[in-house]
């Protein structure tokens, strides 16, 4: 399998102690942590804003990368940014100005992602490849995890990873990756994998040792 780095993402972890279990995860090998914000319009369930992403900032010495599951998303990014996000991914859904909410991430000093639902095609991102920094392929319907890997979104992996050719483009795949799931999105383009339940199960801030053999094991 390629080399890729794994983002656990802490939707999966304690949320009465969201500070530790960022420092467990890193400590046991993550290369990112990733955080999934939803707000119960967008996406059918509500976790974090802003305020709570800038609390976890100290506690996060990798790779901030926050997924904005809020619609619309463009009033919020400056406090995203403001927060200490490294990277904020948008849907193309969240607004009707995509170019102009990547610019405004950027303009921010923030890396752009663009996450891709399941049934939005690879095209939603060809336009603006130059403004992007990261590509997310959702392998579930965003809102909760623990979701079932949906395998049709295989093929659009390995077209994005044609269209990113020689760009400097991370394509991240998030949603229902684990042991099982990951050596095929490896296999298809990805070089970011997302994974909450898979890192965060049988483990907890206090005896993380097993957050470490899920990271290998993936
Ligand atoms: C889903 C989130 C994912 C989620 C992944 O809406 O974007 O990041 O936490 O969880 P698992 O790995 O359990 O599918
Ligand atoms: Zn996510």
């Amino acid at each position: 399998m390629p080399t890729v780095k794994i983002a656990p993402s802490i939707l999966a972890a304690d949320f009465a102690d969201l500070g530790a279990e960022c420092r467990a995860v890193e400590a046991q090998g993550a290369d990112w942590v990733h955080l999934d914000v939803m707000d119960g319009h967008f996406v059918p369930n509500l976790t974090m804003g802003p305020a709570i992403c800038k609390a976890l900032r100290p506690h996060i010495s990798t790779v901030m990368d926050v997924h904005l599951m809020i619609a619309p998303v463009d009033p919020f990014i400056a406090a995203f940014a403001e927060a200490g996000a490294d990277i904020l991914s948008v849907h193309p859904e969240a607004g009707p100005h995509l170019h102009r909410t990547l610019q405004a991430i950027r303009a921010a000093g923030v890396r752009a992602g663009v996450a891709l639902n399941p049934a939005t095609p690879a095209a939603a991102v060809s336009e603006v490849l130059d403004l992007v920094d990261l590509i997310c392929v959702m392998t579930v319907n965003p809102g909760f995890g623990g979701q079932k890997f949906i395998a049709s979104q295989l093929p659009k992996i390995s077209e994005l990873r044609r269209m990113i050719g020689d760009r400097a483009i991370h394509l991240q795949v998030d949603g229902g990756v684990d042991a099982a799931t990951a050596p095929r999105v490896a296999e298809a383009g990805a070089d970011v994998l997302v994974a909450g339940s898979a890192v965060f199960r049988g483990g907890s801030a206090a005896d993380p040792a097993a957050y470490g053999e899920n990271i290998r094991a993936i």
